[in-house]
């Protein structure tokens, strides 16, 4: 805005007259498009749900996992695969800050060793099934491993609703069970953790699939990639391309006309080999048995390539924020992180599409703020009284608020109403001199003193009540 050599033009002087001038002289720092600050009740609610999960997985014996939210990036590319977009388009790609300065240099990623190419983590399975591999978590002939996480996830999408770069899922991954039982209950579960969420079932769509496995998918691979071809004239260039690196994606094109196409391809679930089809008919067997609902949906490819057998996903169905959940059998993940071959299951829900869905049903995830105590101080000469007193209830674990602003005693009752107290110490010179403090009931006002070493036991009855 200031010309060269410190003149100042018209337009300056018009905007600086009207504009604050902190607008002129203050960097106004930004959160990066596509990320959320957590705070207040979306804070609580994030929390419930982990606070949900923790009970509900407890109960099916997962306990909690974290892993880094940097990763090499070969531990996503072996394990959620090259070709997808995920890891082709999506995933954020860091280097360290000198050797940021060489990339710079030299223009290309060539020279970095594996160990110096890292991303933040797209999703949460493969860091866990590498943390598996690497800390032995099921070692040969031991029980299962079961983990569920509750974490942050980045990824290069084009922000929209519910589409952020930055999102929270919470996630399991049952590592060593190859029954189909182990599938049915991941869904049992799944489904039961939205239901305490809040949700109503009858308006969630489960939607079920078998994708086969490494003895039947590579011939049905091959079946699509011919249907593509035979039909590339109808097909989108994406498509095109797909159909050499992962023809299975187009049942997923955002194109209209292709998806119209794929109706006619050939279906997973018709080229299942005897193994995969006897698993997937028992996992609708015991979900039948269970009483969860859901529908067969042979398109459901997922957008990992990890996934053997059954894969499932879940919407609201008044959401508008696409799948809330996810996630399938992944038996060949563990050897692509250089494991042993070990069965795995898990999925992953968003917290941030959740939030949305739920609201659509005019449900919230927000627990009401925990309410407190506040103690009040009619004059500075109580500071240190209200101090010992703030102090003891908190060392009691009563949640204890009070003033260090110098208000007046009516704008302490009212912050202690904002706050949603429900009781009021009140603290004032007669107060002092009897060695005393006064307990106000904040919705009938009735004030009862009560000597100082009946304080806590005084508090805590009324909050008891
Ligand atoms: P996913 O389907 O890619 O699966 O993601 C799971 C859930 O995370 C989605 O259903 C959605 O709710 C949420 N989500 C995904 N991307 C975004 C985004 N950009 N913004 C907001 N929410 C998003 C997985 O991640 C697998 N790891 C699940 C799994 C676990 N499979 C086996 N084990």
């Amino acid at each position: 805005m200031v010309a060269e050599g410190g003149a100042q033009d018209a337009s300056f002087v018009a905007a600086a007259r009207c504009a604050p001038r902190a607008r002129k002289e203050h960097h106004m720092a930004q959160r990066v498009q596509g990320t959320e600050d957590l705070f207040g009740g979306y804070m609580r609610a994030w929390q419930h749900m982990q606070d949900v999960a923790r009970d509900l997985f407890g109960a099916y014996g997962f306990d909690m996992v974290e892993t880094p939210a940097i990763e090499q990036v070969d531990t996503f590319v072996h394990g959620i695969g090259e070709s997808t977009d995920v890891v082709r388009k999506e995933m954020f790609r860091i280097v360290s800050g000198a050797l940021f300065e060489n990339l710079l240099e030299q223009g290309s990623e060539a020279g970095l060793k594996p160990k110096q190419r890292l991303a933040m983590r797209p999703e949460g399975t493969a860091g866990v099934v590498r943390a598996a591999v690497e800390n032995n978590m099921v070692p040969q002939g031991a029980a299962p491993a079961k983990l569920w996480y509750a974490e942050a996830m980045f990824r290069g999408e084009r922000p929209q609703k519910g589409r952020l770069r930055q999102f929270h899922q919470v996630g399991v991954e049952w590592l060593g069970a190859a029954d189909p039982a182990a599938d049915a209950e991941c869904i049992i579960m799944l489904m039961e953790y939205y239901k305490r969420l809040g949700f109503d079932p009858s308006r969630l769509r489960l939607s079920i699939n078998s994708m086969g496995d490494a003895a039947c998918r590579p011939a049905y691979r091959e079946k699509v990639r011919q249907f593509i071809l035979d039909h590339a004239d109808e097909m989108c260039e994406d498509c095109l391309e797909r159909a050499e690196i992962n023809p299975l994606r187009s049942f997923d094109c955002k194109n209209d006309h292709c998806r119209e196409v794929m109706r006619d391809a050939p279906l997973a679930k018709d080229n299942l080999c005897d193994d995969c089809a006897e698993h997937y008919a028992q996992v609708k067997r015991y979900l039948d048995a269970a009483g969860v609902s859901y529908v067969e949906d042979p398109t459901l490819v997922r957008g990992l390539d990890y996934y053997t057998r059954t894969v499932f996903e879940v919407e609201a169905v008044d959401g508008g924020v696409g799948a809330i959940g996810g996630g399938g059998r992944y038996d060949g993940l563990m050897e692509l992180e250089g494991g042993k071959p070990t069965p795995g299951i898990g999925f992953a829900v968003g917290f941030e599409r959740i939030a949305l869905a739920l609201a659509a049903q005019g449900g919230s995830l927000e627990t009401p703020q925990p309410g407190c105590v506040y103690v009040a101080g009619t004059s500075a000469d109580e500071r240190e009284a209200v101090f010992s007193a703030t102090l003891a209830l908190r060392q009691a674990g009563v949640r204890t608020e009070a003033d260090y602003q110098g208000r007046s005693l009516k704008s302490q009752f009212k912050q202690a109403d904002k706050l949603g107290a429900r009781v009021c110490v009140v603290i004032g010179p007669d107060e002092v001199a009897a060695n005393a403090v006064t307990l106000r009931d904040m919705e009938t006002h009735e004030q009862t003193q009560v000597p100082v070493e009946a304080l806590v036991p005084a508090v805590s009855a009324r909050l008891a009540r």
